[in-house]
């Protein structure tokens, strides 16, 4: 078939705008098939080698089954960095760009080494770019799955980067010789009564991503917050994405805490999703 044809089935087969479709077709082109859109509009009639046409029927079929395009190029731009990511691991949200901007823009002065842990960090997004963007912050990045340490680790390589990849389950208790001076995390949060709500390509990310065991959205924050109690420098704060249909459990869960010096800001959705407690 020609690029143009193959242009025009991705057009015919998916339910979204034109522009959609013309986007992702463009990004199976350039990041599966190593051909150059622009062939698109200068050659309509460059005939596609049989194995990449393969590869992008093959992909068009996997869009229309609300697979996500993500995991087909394994890859999701986080905060300028190309994180690589599989099924193994959530796909990085434009959210959490904005917790790592907080925590960037609160330490955009610091002169002396802070040390960092990002708990529950999946493919190690926040890490990774925490460190890039502040040489002076030692991050380490953790996780239960050794899958997602997987790709912490691959990530770490690609992308060129200092951070320590640790397993760590926030279910057992840990106290750790080193102290944090931050703690950052975006933990499982979903109830499996929100799984009808959310999206249909969501429903390929892994359950231990998503869901919070026992039903209880709310399982991890306690985790994280008994987690500083013992592993938190004095003076040390907690950056945290959260569930907002939550809020009100959250804030409850905060007192039953005693921490009371929180911030809570929306995210680009109005939506408040983060926070920072400081203990
Ligand atoms: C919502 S994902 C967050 C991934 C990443 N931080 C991000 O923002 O893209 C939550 C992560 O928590 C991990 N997790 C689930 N249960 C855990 C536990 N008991 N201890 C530590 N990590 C856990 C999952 O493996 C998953 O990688």
């Amino acid at each position: 078939m020609t690029i143009i044809e193959l242009r025009n089935t991705f057009r015919d087969k998916l339910k979204f705008s034109t522009n959609e479709c013309d986007f992702l077709y463009k990004v199976i082109l350039k990041d599966l098939c190593e051909l150059d859109p622009i062939k698109i509009a200068l050659d309509p009639n460059f005939i596609v080698d049989k194995s990449s046409e393969k590869l992008i029927l093959t992909s068009l079929d996997r869009i229309s089954a609300n697979y996500p395009i993500d995991y087909i190029i394994n890859k999701k731009n986080f905060y300028g960095y190309d994180i690589y990511v599989n099924e193994d691991v959530l796909i990085p949200r434009p959210e959490t760009e904005e917790l790592v901007e907080w925590i960037l823009d609160d330490n955009i002065n610091i002169t002396k080494t802070k040390k960092v842990i990002d708990l529950c960090s999946g493919s190690g997004c926040i890490g990774i770019a925490i460190s890039k963007e502040n040489n002076y912050m030692d991050v380490t990045v953790s996780d239960i799955s050794e899958k997602a340490l997987e790709v912490c680790n691959k990530n770490k390589i690609n992308l060129d980067s200092s951070i320590n990849v640790i397993k760590l389950d926030l279910n057992s208790k840990y106290s750790s010789q080193i102290k944090y001076d931050i703690i950052v995390s975006n933990p499982p949060y979903l109830s499996f009564s929100e799984l009808d709500s959310i999206g249909e390509n969501v429903k390929f990310e892994p359950d231990i991503a998503l869901f919070a065991p026992r039903n209880n959205p709310l399982h991890f924050y306690e985790k994280i917050f008994e987690f500083a109690l013992d592993n938190l420098n004095k003076k040390g704060q907690v950056y945290l994405e959260i569930n907002p249909i939550y809020i009100e459990d959250f804030k409850q869960l905060l007192s039953r805490f005693k921490l009371n010096d929180v911030n809570f800001r929306d995210d680009f959705r109005a939506k408040k999703r983060l926070v920072k407690v400081s203990f």
